[in-house]
């Protein structure tokens, strides 16, 4: 599906992707247990892995959503973060996972942590498909990850390259990222 020219290899098959999501669910299932949690996807590329992973949890979850503009990857304008869509629900008191495509250089999810832990929750932490610390500008706590990765910039499982190959179910890198 990813045009021979433009692919450079496949970083994790599907089964690699479903048996890491699957662990990485059993640990969240063990230790939200009992509680009230509620996942917050980030659109566009997080609900591939949101819907993923919650497939696998064996705990009862609600979800909600968030859109946002960041600049802070194409214009390096660190700051430059604004929510287009709100949550549907206040998160007061309730024990709160965002979950990520990617973390890259962390400043969109620094913003979010700091706009989220302002409305109260019991906890909150954060679950990610994919980091990438070597491009981190700011210190983040990230509680859970599924791989990390290098440099290369990839493609599929909610992760794009102008809006395509998000619903590939593998993650590739790709040979000329622009
Ligand atoms: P940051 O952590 O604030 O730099 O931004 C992370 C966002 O940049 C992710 O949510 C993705 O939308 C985008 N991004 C970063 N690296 C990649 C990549 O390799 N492929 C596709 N999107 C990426």
């Amino acid at each position: 599906m990813i045009p021979p020219a433009l692919l450079d290899r496949v970083l994790f098959t599907e089964e690699q992707v479903n048996t890491r999501v699957a662990e990485v669910a059993a640990e969240i299932s063990a230790r939200y247990r009992g509680k009230d949690l509620k996942l917050i996807g980030v659109l566009k590329g997080s609900i591939y892995f949101l819907t993923h992973l919650s497939r696998h949890l064996t705990i009862p979850v609600k979800i909600d959503i968030l859109a946002i503009s960041s600049f802070s990857a194409r214009w390096q304008s660190p700051g430059l973060v604004r929510i287009e869509k709100d949550l549907d629900e206040p998160i007061e008191g309730q024990d709160v996972l965002i979950i990520e495509d990617i973390v890259d250089t962390g400043l969109t999810l620094r913003y979010l942590l700091q706009t989220l832990a302002g409305r109260g929750p019991n906890s909150i932490a954060i679950c990610t498909l994919l980091d990438r610390t070597s491009k981190r500008l700011v210190q983040l706590p990230v509680e859970y990850r599924c791989f990390e990765i290098d440099d290369s910039f990839v493609v599929g499982c909610g992760l794009d390259h102008r809006q395509l190959y998000r619903n590939l179910p593998y993650i590739a890198a790709l040979r000329r990222p622009e």
